[in-house]
């Protein structure tokens, strides 16, 4: 069973409330879950845990205010985490073009940065294709939890 933090950016509360899900359905699978609704980077460094960011996009293709400390900080301390596992689950809304789930683009070039590795793909979930994004994450996380315990084992 996997320990996992999942650290969430939202504005109107859709991807706060798929991470709820995330946590709640994961924990009766048996998992650990933490999530984290105002990320720090103190919340990256101080475990060695996978990592799932689950996030909306704002603006014009940009992170949710709430996910910006985090962000920012991780861009400026470049603390390594070598190796460190992390996944992106990024809501957004194809009618936004260019910019569709670009918060899911920032937050994987920021943590490639620090030389972390990105788990499978970004999952993204449209708004003009699903009201309930919790229902397209869970299978998919699932799917992803069992590709990061082959990679931690
Ligand atoms: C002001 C505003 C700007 C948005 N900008 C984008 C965008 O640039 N790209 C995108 O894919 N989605 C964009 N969206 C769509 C949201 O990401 C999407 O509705 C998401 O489900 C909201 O999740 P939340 O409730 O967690 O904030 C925008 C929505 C709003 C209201």
């Amino acid at each position: 069973m996997a320990r996992l933090s999942i650290l969430v950016g939202s504005v109107y509360g859709g991807a706060l409330m798929t991470a709820r899900h995330l946590e709640q359905q994961l924990a009766s699978d048996g998992h650990q879950i933490t999530v984290v609704e105002d990320p720090t980077l103190a919340d990256l460094t101080q475990t060695d845990d996978p990592v799932l960011i689950c996030t909306s996009t704002t603006g014009q293709g940009e992170l949710p205010p709430n996910l910006l400390p985090f962000y920012i900080d991780l861009r400026e301390q470049l603390p390594m985490q070598t190796g460190r596992l992390f996944g992106v689950v990024v809501l957004g809304d194809n009618s936004y073009g260019d910019t569709f789930c670009g918060a899911g683009d920032l937050v994987s070039e920021a943590l490639y940065e620090v030389a972390a590795r990105k788990v499978g793909d970004s999952l993204r979930i449209d708004a003009l294709e699903t009201t309930e994004p919790e229902q397209v994450a869970l299978p998919w996380v699932r799917e992803w939890l069992a590709c990061v315990e082959t990679h931690e084992g």
